[in-house]
């Protein structure tokens, strides 16, 4: 969730790690610092503040922080209230930490140490640097202050540590919380993730868990936690740093919506053959689709909304039973589990430890695992059988967008090859299905294209304090979707509901100060839809009518407002509907003036439980 940034060279360390900083704030952002070792000075300095990292670059300006080599971090806050004292680095006798992720026995390990009268925050980090640094003092040694201090460490962690009287190095650890590292022309240099490393690196290599990673200004070496030494691997990045720019847009989130056209066809076309689904670029045999009778699938959020039309569509077509459930509900439920499941998990980032706890634990359980991952290397990708990576490049706002049309792109394509392999589909049949999949792109333009229009729903929602969204069938699972969307960077209160459902309860909330939105695009519910429509009308509501082009809807003007997406086959209309209501999120976020990439208290890679 926060951010960690690291370089050693022959440049200012200042600029390049607060640089990185600033590309990392996304992941959390309620206070950030750096440390810098001055070689004059013999020492670490400090600067830490709260707020963005904006503030932390202009009370740098100010100090003495030349040097060129530190570290420096994000903070989202878990342990200990938003304060500078908080923030990170934390600096302890010899050594100075950055950290993401949480030492649960932290109040234990500070009686132990018995140094709870020198911390100076309230925050599991600076006792967890007290514990190295009285390694260290101990020892003299860093590798073996690493391996003796991490053993007492319960929880999830990624350190980087400077020590005082070792110039120009940095060493890092990790158990769960990301680091990847990169050599540039003029230095080494880590983060928790590539997006801070892409401004600087082609190449990286990402340190494993209870692996200890040491940076010099020229060379990047690695250890197991025993000291070892280990060969380093290197990835390349597979997308260019102008990906990971607003590229004109306002904001991330606009700019990441208008991609999806692109990001769609990145990710399905490696994996059609001869109009057919093909599994070979993820190196998964066809094989493998018979090996299971039943699929789990394990996700959060966003990524979870995904899954839900995942299960619907591989029920339908390929008539294998599908069990969602969020990751952490999973870990702590007894899932039905053996070796012939498939358990599915979602995600983004790769590192959401909810999700990747669920696929630790369905591995234990004897389940075959498949991830359906965005970033390359990341934990989740490890841990699983098969990955799916979807092609998304990297997403940067908060609000997940094109990250989930990708994740449901592959659902499509997983339900087709499914339906075939068990010989429940033909190949014409399933060559038909594919094709209009691919048409999906060009629809979706469309609605981009269209984007004024649906900034006319926005106008409609903007004042209101609670949003209902309708739908049926597939309809239902697009508005959990558009109402997370909107909940989250608008801060609406908005629930979506079975159309259905709204007589059994809700409909005693609705008042003409209550805007409803409906999603019609599943033909033979849309009569029934049309109904429930009208009862919240006739309470008063602000209607608001997202509809496939056809279907027939008796006197229009009557609804407050109606905006026809393309047509195309039932299923298929989760696409276009999707992209719809991220405008209506996203325009009604702008409108209200908020900061539309950074939603409060949110970060876009949760590592924490
Ligand atoms: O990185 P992941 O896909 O595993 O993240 C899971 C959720 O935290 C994420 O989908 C979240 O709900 C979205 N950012 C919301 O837009």
């Amino acid at each position: 969730m926060c951010g960690i940034m690291g370089y050693t060279g022959s440049k200012e360390a200042k600029y390049i790690i607060i640089k990185g900083l600033s590309a990392l704030e996304y992941r959390g952002y309620d206070s950030a610092g750096i440390g810098i070792y001055n070689s004059d000075e013999d020492k670490v300095n400090i600067c830490k503040c709260i707020g963005k990292v904006k503030n932390l670059k202009e009370k740098a300006e100010k100090l003495n922080l030349t040097g060129t080599c530190g570290i420096g971090h994000t903070r989202w806050a878990t342990h200990g209230g938003v304060t500078d004292e908080n923030a990170h680095p934390h600096k302890f006798g010899r050594v100075t930490i950055t950290h993401n992720g949480i030492i649960e026995n932290y109040e234990e390990l500070a009686s132990e140490f018995g140094i709870e009268d020198e911390l100076k925050s309230q925050t599991d980090t600076e006792v967890a640097c007290a514990v190295f640094a009285h390694y260290y003092d101990k020892y003299t040694d860093p590798m073996k202050a690493i391996y003796k201090a991490v053993k007492c460490f319960r929880g999830t962690f990624a350190f980087t540590i400077i020590f005082d009287d070792i110039p120009g190095k940095i060493y890092a650890v990790r158990n769960v919380s990301p680091i990847v590292a990169a050599k540039t022309e003029h230095g080494t240099m880590l983060a928790s993730d590539l997006t801070a490393i892409s401004l600087y690196a082609r190449e990286y290599l990402v340190l494993g868990e209870y692996q200890i990673l040491v940076l010099s200004p020229d060379d990047i070496e690695l250890f197991d936690i025993k000291g070892n030494p280990l060969v380093t691997e290197y990835q390349k990045i597979d997308w260019d740093t102008e990906a990971a720019t607003k590229k004109g847009f306002p904001f991330f989130m606009e700019k990441e919506i208008s991609e999806q056209p692109e990001a769609l066809k990145n990710t399905l076309e490696p994996r059609i053959k001869d109009g057919l689904p093909d599994f070979t670029y993820d190196e998964i045999p066809d094989e493998f689709f018979k090996s299971f009778d039943k699929i789990f699938i394990t996700a959060c959020g966003t990524a979870m909304h995904s899954g839900q039309v995942g299960k619907g569509l591989i029920e339908k077509l390929a008539k294998v039973p599908v069990e969602t459930e969020i990751a952490s509900e999973f870990i702590y439920d007894e899932p039905i589990i053996d070796s012939r499941t498939l358990v599915v998990s979602v995600s983004q980032s790769g590192e959401t430890i909810d999700t990747l706890t669920a696929v630790k634990k369905a591995s234990e359980l004897g389940a075959k695992t498949l991830g359906i991952v965005n970033v390359h290397g990341t934990s989740i990708a490890r841990a699983s059988d098969h990955v799916v990576y979807t092609n998304a490049g990297p997403e940067i706002a908060v609000a997940s967008t094109k990250a989930y049309t990708v994740q449901v792109a592959v659902f499509y394509l997983l339900a087709a090859k499914l339906a075939l392999v068990r010989g429940l589909m033909s190949e014409e049949e399933c060559r038909e299905f594919i094709k209009t999949l691919q048409s999906m792109p060009s629809a979706i333009r469309k609605v981009i294209n269209d984007k004024d229009e649906v900034h006319r729903i926005s106008t409609k929602i903007v004042e209101a304090k609670n949003v209902f969204m309708l739908g049926r069938g597939l309809d239902y699972y697009a508005i959990l979707e558009g109402s997370l969307k909107l909940k989250e960077v608008s801060y609406i209160h908005s629930e979506a509901l079975p159309a259905g459902e709204i007589k059994h309860g809700t409909i005693a909330l609705i008042s003409d100060e209550t805007p409803v939105i409906l999603s019609i695009t599943q033909e033979k519910l849309a009569a029934k839809e049309i109904s429930n429509a009208k009862e919240v009308k006739s309470r008063g509501a602000i209607v608001l009518i997202l509809m496939k082009d056809g279907i027939e809807l008796e006197n229009e003007s009557q609804w407050d407002k109606v905006y026809r997406l393309p047509a195309a086959p039932d299923e298929f209309m989760i696409f276009t509907v999707t992209v719809a209501l991220q405008f209506i999120a996203y325009f009604t976020a702008l409108d209200l003036g908020l900061d539309v990439d950074k939603p409060r208290n949110l970060a876009k890679v949760v590592t924490v439980e």
